[in-house]
């Protein structure tokens, strides 16, 4: 078995390690979603210290989908020239980089998303209280659009992959809760109904980024609430995803963010729910949750356990951590 130190090669990407930087919002862009002075700070120095995946934080892919005031945005062309840039600066810094999409659907207010929340029903993310607008099949089909062109951006942005956010309540990940999801249409009930946006936002930034280059999916693998997503209908879904092209899942977890108060925040709480379903696919495969030991990150992927490890808050508060990491293992 590799070592976290080790190089990942798949036909579509090499990374010089398997320590991922997670995405992390930080809020650091203007109210209208540009790239900061601060942003290229922010992952250069993570990046310098030897991360070999950045995953840059969830960026809108429409204002609709927009979660806070000062979130990163790819919903424009307009801000191709700054994302063109941050990924240019992590390239340099020696890491590889991805950028994570997102429609926030439910999971924002009309303050900051400028319209009533938008959802598969009229159901709130627990965590809030706007009741959301269920979108019709047309405004469904305008946001697989946003999504492909958000992809076309980060592509010609010089990214060397995309993730596509599908945990923490946000949109994909409220279509395929049967918490969130009660419609009525194809795009409700039966798995295959509640899947159905998210392959079609997959086929459709397929689309756009050709067939070789690298897709991750962010897989809320259990929603951790009372009727929503488990993780034995997530082991069904996991290969659909891989199947409908996606090259990596990054397992999380979380109808309400991504740190279940359910779970006590230990080393590696969600690694046992990446093992499981990487026994059900044969994509590499991302292990999160209050990792901050190097020994334990190692023997995630010593053990077989997950094929790359993301680090989270450990790398906010110490952006050395992976150098630091990887002299000790
Ligand atoms: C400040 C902060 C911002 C986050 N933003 C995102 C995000 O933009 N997208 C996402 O999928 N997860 C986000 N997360 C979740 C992290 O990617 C990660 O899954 C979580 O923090 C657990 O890993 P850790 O215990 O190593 O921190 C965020 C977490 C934190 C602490």
């Amino acid at each position: 078995m590799p070592l976290l130190s080790d190089p990942l090669v798949t036909d579509r990407l090499t990374l010089k390690n398997r320590i991922v930087m997670p995405p992390m919002a930080n809020d650091l862009s203007s109210g209208a979603g540009e790239v900061t002075e601060k942003h290229i700070k922010h992952y250069q120095a993570r990046a310098q210290a030897g991360v070999g995946l950045i995953i840059v934080e969830h960026s809108y892919i429409m204002p609709s989908g927009k979660m806070t005031k000062k979130q990163l945005g790819i919903y424009k062309d307009e801000l191709t020239g700054g994302l063109r840039s941050l990924a240019g600066a992590i390239r340099e810094a020696g890491a590889a980089s991805a950028i994570q999409l997102t429609h926030a659907g439910a999971n924002t207010t009309a303050a900051v998303c400028g319209c009533q929340p938008v959802g598969p029903s009229d159901v709130p993310v627990p965590s809030r209280d706007e009741i959301p607008r269920p979108l019709d099949t047309a405004e469904i089909g305008e946001i697989v659009e946003a999504y492909a062109q958000a992809a076309r951006r980060a592509v010609e942005a010089g990214f060397d992959a995309i993730e596509i956010h599908g945990a923490h309540g946000f949109l994909l990940c409220e279509f395929v809760s049967p918490l969130m999801n009660r419609r009525a249409d194809e795009y409700g009930g039966s798995t295959e109904n509640r899947l159905r946006l998210p392959l079609e936002v997959i086929a459709a930034v397929r689309r756009q980024t050709g067939p070789d280059y690298p897709l991750f999916y962010r897989f809320g693998a259990s929603d951790f609430i009372q009727g929503g997503l488990t993780l034995e209908e997530a082991r069904q879904i996991a290969p659909q995803l891989t199947a409908a092209g996606i090259d990596f899942l990054d397992i999380s977890g979380g109808m309400c963010g991504s740190r279940p108060k359910a779970l006590a925040d230990t080393q590696g709480y969600f690694v046992p729910m990446a093992e499981s379903i990487k026994s059900t696919v044969d994509v590499p495969v991302i292990a999160v949750g209050g990792i901050t030991d190097p020994a334990y990150a190692n023997s995630v992927v010593a053990d077989g356990r997950a094929d790359l490890v993301a680090v989270g808050r450990a790398l906010l508060k110490n952006p050395d951590w992976a150098r630091q990491a990887l002299e000790q293992i």
